[in-house]
């Protein structure tokens, strides 16, 4: 009797065991989400792709092959059938409150509206973001959107400055552009667009789910649910057709706290696609500063150090650096872009040049054309991405980036080839100045008129 007994007691207890372990591992596995509408063995990789821009209509810049960031953009919100996922460091499209506003400010206003229709539609709409009390999110809200807010002071004391769109888990924007007017008007922006790609999409939507999870959360998850964990990455590239023409991609991700397993993070695949460059590496961007710039200053060399790897390393290596000139360039930015100009001094084999992309001060007191551009592109492939080169930004801010590399085909009809074109314009173009020695150009006269409303900066 007394062992009969026993073994209740003890199976009661297994039982018990079993549920609790049971519990556990359904609570880790409930922070993934329902991918049920889309089969990942079958998942489509013969994509369209559309390069997108947003050039102020007052410079006199061409696009090349590229069309309009809010053209793309709506388009995109056409081809909605189901769901608009969004991550956007800023909501400020509706401009009205600013009284000389050029035109083109319509357009963010012109968004924000099919943004609010979506429910009518039958599309749901969801959001992730920091900000706490956007009106334009508490529009959006009370026509159905679904937004969730992140408390990045408590995960990582940085911000997001992840911006994409997921569109019905099958096509996707990523790139320098938030959902901001002047993103639509007087920045000079560029993003790209990929159609009917559900394996990549895929892949980026696990990053959206992510965030989704960290909804209120004070701290991050010591383990992350095996649905979060990254499709592809820098060793196990995503292989597909992108405009029939044959293309490796992946997507990376920042801070390295918000890389679960697999997922390639975004310095990491700089790195890659710096090393696998053979002649050269053209890079785009709004800031360059190797400093983590908290409570004390400190050189952050990882970005800078793959350069010099890179010039000193590789045969005949050319690099590019276009950087924007405006209040927030740092004037130490000079000195390190001076460093990287001398390791090429009376050498051959390497060449650095650099150039400041200079805004334009309208009579109206609107700078126009900023570059806010943040891209690399060499003789392989392209880094695209959310975050300056600057130390803080990836240590501490959300971000996405996409590596796509593709064999060059001589024809112009590649990613790749495409966006060294729009290099190549933007270089040429007379808004770009060349670095002079013993001259340092007074980049803080170019500031910002009118700061987005402090009530929505969080
Ligand atoms: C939220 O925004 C409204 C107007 O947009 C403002 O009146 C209010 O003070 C803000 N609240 C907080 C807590 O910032
Ligand atoms: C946009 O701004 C105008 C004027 O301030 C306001 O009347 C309108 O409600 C705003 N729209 C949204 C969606 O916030
Ligand atoms: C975010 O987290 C910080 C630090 O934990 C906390 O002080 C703050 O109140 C939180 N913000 C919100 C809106 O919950
Ligand atoms: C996406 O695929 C569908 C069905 O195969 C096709 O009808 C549509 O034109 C494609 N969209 C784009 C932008 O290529
Ligand atoms: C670094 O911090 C100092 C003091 O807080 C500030 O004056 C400076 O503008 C910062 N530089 C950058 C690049 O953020
Ligand atoms: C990131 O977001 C913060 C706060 O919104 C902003 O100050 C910073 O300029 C952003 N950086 C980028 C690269 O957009
Ligand atoms: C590719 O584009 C560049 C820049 O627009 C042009 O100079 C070149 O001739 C084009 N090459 C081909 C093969 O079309
Ligand atoms: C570019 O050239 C490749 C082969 O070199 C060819 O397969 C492809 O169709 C061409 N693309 C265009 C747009 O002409
Ligand atoms: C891909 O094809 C679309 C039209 O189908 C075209 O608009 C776009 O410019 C092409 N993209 C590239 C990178 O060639």
């Amino acid at each position: 009797m007394k062992s009969q007994h026993k073994s209740i007691v003890i199976f009661a207890l297994m039982c018990c065991c079993a549920v609790l372990i049971a519990l556990i591992f359904s609570a880790i596995d409930v922070w993934g989400d329902d991918e049920d509408y889309i089969d990942e063995a079958k998942c489509s990789r013969s994509c369209r792709v559309v390069l997108v821009e947003n050039i102020p209509e007052d410079l006199s810049t061409p696009y090349k092959d590229t069309v309009s960031l809010a053209t793309g953009l709506r388009d995109l919100l056409d081809k909605a059938h189901r769901s608009v996922e969004i991550v956007s460091p800023w909501w400020a499209l509706n401009s009205t409150e600013y009284e000389s506003k050029p035109p083109q400010a319509k357009q963010g206003q012109i968004l924000l509206h099919l943004l609010m229709r979506l429910q009518s539609r039958s599309v749901s709409l969801r959001v992730v973001s920091e900000l706490t009390n956007s009106s334009e999110l508490k529009a959006l809200t009370q026509n159905g959107a679904e937004v969730h807010y992140l408390n990045m002071t408590a995960l990582t004391k940085g911000h997001i400055n992840s911006s994409f769109w997921v569109v019905d888990r099958k096509h996707m924007y990523i790139g320098s552009a938030g959902m901001d007017w002047r993103s639509l008007s007087t920045m000079k922006e560029f993003g790209i667009i990929i159609y009917n790609c559900t394996c990549l999409v895929l892949d980026l939507h696990r990053i959206f789910n992510l965030y989704r999870q960290l909804q209120y959360k004070e701290f991050l998850p010591s383990i992350w649910s095996k649905k979060l964990n990254a499709l592809y990455n820098r060793d196990k590239n995503l292989q597909l057709h992108l405009n029939n023409t044959e293309a490796k991609a992946y997507i990376s991700s920042s801070p390295d706290d918000f890389c679960p397993k697999k997922r390639t993070k975004d310095l990491e695949a700089i790195k890659r696609v710096i090393q696998e460059a053979k002649t050269f590496i053209y890079i785009s961007i709004t800031n360059y500063l190797p400093m983590l710039n908290r409570s004390q200053p400190k050189y952050w060399s990882h970005i800078d150090n793959m350069l010099r790897e890179a010039l000193i390393l590789k045969e005949n290596i050319k690099v590019r650096l276009l950087i924007s000139c405006w209040e927030q360039t740092d004037p130490l930015t000079l000195n390190f872009l001076w460093s990287l100009k001398a390791l090429c001094i009376e050498s051959v084999s390497c060449s650095v040049e650099v150039k400041f992309f200079i805004p334009q001060m309208q009579s109206n007191g609107y700078l126009y054309g900023i570059n806010h551009n943040r891209y690399m592109v060499t003789d392989t492939s392209v880094y695209l991405g959310n975050l300056n080169w600057v130390g803080d930004e990836f240590v501490y801010n959300a971000g996405v980036g996409m590596v796509i590399s593709q064999q060059v085909e001589q024809n112009n009809s590649t990613v790749v080839e495409r966006m060294k074109t729009v290099f190549e314009r933007d270089w040429h173009s007379h808004y770009s100045k060349t670095l002079q020695p013993n001259k340092i150009p007074a980049c803080s006269m170019h500031t910002v008129k009118e700061q987005p409303p402090s009530s929505d900066a969080v």
